[in-house]
This record gives C-alpha cells, structure tokens and sequence, in this order.
C-alpha cells in the first residue's frame, strides 16, 4: 500500500468537507497548497481553509508554501492546524533559521525544491529536514505533466536517506498518477501527492484507491 496525499488544491469548494471525506478513507494527510501570486503566479488557500479542514477531518495536514518571504507568515498555518510545514528554500531570508523556527514549534519541517534542483545541493540539508517535498512539476498549477527527470533524483536522495538512517519523508509532488506514481515509489518516494488524478477524475475515491494500492516498496 502507497501514502496518499491528497492536495486539496483540486478539491471542489462548493462542497469541500463532502469533496475531501470521499477520498480520506485512502488518505494518509492532506497536501495544501499554498500560493500568493507573486512566488508563483497563482493565488490558492490562505490558513481559513487549513481551520475548515481540520474542523471536519483528523488527517493531519501538510501545508506547502509556494509564497514569498515564508517566514512572515507560516504561523498562521500553524495555529490554523497545520502539521507540517515545507516551504521554498529560496523564498525565504534564511532557510535554516525558518526551519528550526518550525520545528521548535512542533511542527514538521520541510524544504520543496523544484524539478531542476541538483540532488547535490539538497544532501546537506537532509539532516535539517522532517520532510522533503520533491517537486515533479514546476509550482503553480495543478494539472501539469509529471517531469520525468525527476525520477533518478528520488532514487538518489532516497539513496542517501536510507545509508544515513534519515527520518526525512520524501514526498513527490506534481504530474502524479497511476504510472508515474509507480515509477516514483520504485524511485524512492515514501508519499505520493496528487491533485487532479484524483479530483479531477469522474471516481474520486476509486481513483485514490486505485493510488494506495500501488505496491510501496
Ligand atoms: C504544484 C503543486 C502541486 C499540484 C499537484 O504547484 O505543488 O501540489 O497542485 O497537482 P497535480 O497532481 O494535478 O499535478
Ligand atoms: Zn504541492
């Protein structure tokens, strides 16, 4: 069975709690994209939508901050009701400062990195890190086509976390679907986040089932 989560970025907010409470039973967390229209073009949730999700669900939420300056505001997510928290190491002033402000708010804490990023440059901050959201998309949409370069990278960092006994959860975010989303847990990804494959398709629910039952490996 695969980790599931959601990204409710695709939800129908017309009728959110009914949206989200048919795929959850094949939901391990929700993914929340957060956008502001200046990190990337598109503007999404703000932490009112993180205090209606918790109103209704349990599953822990997994808010991923694709905004600028993340430092000014990430608390409101958390007293929203987040669980963790990634956000986009070159948005912010101080990457290590912000995540150790995160954690010390017992949060989870994270870094998203984008599909270019050199796996290199991501292995120092391993230790640092309570989740690593690889970005198989370029943020700002939903819908987008998995990039597939990304794959030997997952393989790499999850490479890396396995030899040095990391607790650091890799999350693969973007494009995923039933055969990307086999291809990524073969890489190495620990959760799989989806937004359109899911929402987007006529069976929500079977199509989340369909997901967790992807062989983990
Ligand atoms: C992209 C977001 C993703 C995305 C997932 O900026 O971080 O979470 O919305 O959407 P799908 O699954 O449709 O690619
Ligand atoms: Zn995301």
């Amino acid at each position: 069975m695969a980790d599931i989560a959601p990204s409710v970025i695709a939800a129908d907010y017309s009728r959110l709690e009914q949206s989200l409470s048919a795929v959850a039973p094949h939901s391990v967390r929700w993914h929340v994209d957060v956008m502001d229209g200046h990190y990337v073009p598109n503007l999404t949730i703000g932490p009112m939508i993180v205090e209606a999700i918790a109103s209704f669900s349990e599953l822990p939420q997994d808010v991923h901050l694709m905004i600028k300056n993340p430092s000014q505001t990430w608390r409101w997510y958390a007293k929203a009701g987040a669980a963790r928290i990634a956000f986009h190491p070159e948005a912010a002033d101080d990457a290590g400062r912000l995540l150790a402000e995160i954690a010390d708010a017992g949060l989870g804490a994270g870094l998203a990195v984008n599909p270019d990023v050199a796996p290199e440059t991501v292995i120092p901050h391993l230790e640092m890190v309570d989740h690593l959201v690889m970005m198989s998309v370029n943020p700002g949409f939903s819908g987008q086509a998995f990039i597939p370069s990304v794959l030997p990278k997952l393989r790499v960092l999850r490479e890396r976390i396995d030899a040095g006994g990391l607790k650091v959860q890799l999350v693969v975010d973007g494009g995923v679907g039933l055969d990307t989303g086999r291809q990524s847990l073969e890489a190495g990804a620990h959760v799989l986040v989806s937004a359109s494959s899911i929402f987007a398709a006529p069976d929500p629910a079977g199509s989340a089932a369909a997901l967790a039952a992807l062989p983990d490996r």
